[in-house]
């Protein structure tokens, strides 16, 4: 078992400066908690609607070179990809001695990616959480679940700023917060294991449960909505959150609980576990990893070509006219 944590001690960076590296999902949120509960924060940004998003929010917004000079615990919160040219040119040249660098997923450092710096404490503190829930959650008192590992422990105390940051952003010492002993390789696995099988599959699954629905006369506007725009899939969720996953079942009608029981698993063929065996072992050897850089190289095209055949769908273009409707697109 996992050792779990509820609790730190945040005043070993209370008096610290805390460099911000970015101000998008996770950045803005954790800088506006850090915030609240009386931290020092710096936010470091290249020029762009970010820098002027944490300008109208009142940070002081620095070039990212500076924001590491200034502080001593420096937290890479921009996109994974972005991370390891950001890192040799901004970041590395201005890190001091003894700085605790804050990564908030495994990703770079598992890979290789990112060499940690032998006289800083690397640590990560990997949110199970997205920057909005992190905010929601501090504002309603509430903690979330982070995976905190170590790569580096240069001062001895390394776990201890872990904690530490986990505290001050408001993850851990609160109601429903718990921090889990993991490592840099233990998140980037569990992370993309998921992105790569059951939610992708999810997405894609509901996508192909529309059009099969509305070949059997079903209206557009039905099928969407009984498949997931009811908000239904919220309230399922929370239940699985709070019960468990097979428990939440009891909350369902009997014909519902029959139906799940006995028509799930028959999805759940060889080739789906080959499938997520094989999902495994591309992440482990870095297929994966490899793909996506080489894809930031060249632009993006593959990504921007996906991105717009699911634009130019049937689904799409129903959901389109449906929110519309319900006005939740303009
Ligand atoms: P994001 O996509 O919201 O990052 C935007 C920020 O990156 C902006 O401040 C922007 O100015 C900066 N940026 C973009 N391109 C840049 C470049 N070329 N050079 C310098 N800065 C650049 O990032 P997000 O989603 O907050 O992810 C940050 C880290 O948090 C990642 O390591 C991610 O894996 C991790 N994480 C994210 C979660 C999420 O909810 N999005 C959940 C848990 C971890």
């Amino acid at each position: 078992m996992a050792r779990l944590f509820f609790d730190g001690d945040a005043s070993l960076i209370k008096d610290r400066v805390i460099a911000m590296i970015g101000f998008g999902n996770q950045g803005s949120a954790q800088a506006m908690n850090l915030r609240d509960g009386g931290f020092r924060v710096v936010v470091g940004n290249i020029e762009d609607e970010y820098a002027r998003r944490a300008k109208d929010a009142g940070f002081e917004v620095v070039p990212i070179p500076e924001a590491v000079r200034r502080g001593d615990v420096v937290v890479m919160a921009i996109p994974d990809e972005v991370q390891p040219e950001v890192w040799v040119r901004d970041i590395q040249p201005n890190l001091r001695d003894g700085d605790v660098v804050v990564f908030l997923s495994g990703y770079n450092v598992y890979y290789g990616f990112i060499k940690p710096p032998t006289n800083c404490d690397v640590i990560m503190v990997a949110p199970r959480m997205i920057g909005e829930g992190v905010r929601d959650n501090f504002v309603n008192g509430r903690g979330f679940p982070v995976l905190i590992g170590v790569a580096n422990n240069y001062s001895g105390r390394a776990w201890d700023y872990a904690l530490a940051y986990s505290k001050a952003i408001g993850a851990i010492g609160r109601p429903g917060g718990v921090a889990v002993e993991s490592s840099f390789e233990e998140e980037t696995v569990t992370d993309l294991f998921s992105e790569h099988t059951w939610a992708g599959a999810f997405l894609f699954m509901l996508a192909e449960g529309y059009r099969i629905l509305v070949e059997n006369g079903v209206s557009p506007e039905a099928a969407i909505l009984e498949l997931w725009a009811s908000g239904e899939l919220i309230a399922i969720a929370k239940a699985i959150m709070e019960k468990g996953l097979f428990a939440q079942l009891r909350g369902h009608s009997t014909t519902s609980q029959y139906g799940h029981l006995t028509w799930g698993p028959r999805y759940i063929t060889d080739e789906v576990r080959r499938l997520m065996r094989q999902a495994v072992k591309e992440i482990k050897d870095g297929t994966f990893a490899r793909e996506w850089a080489l894809e930031r190289m060249l632009g993006y095209p593959v990504f921007n070509r996906l991105w717009d055949e699911v634009m130019k769908s049937d689904v799409w273009r129903d959901e389109d006219k449906l929110y519309r409707a319900l006005g939740r697109r303009k």
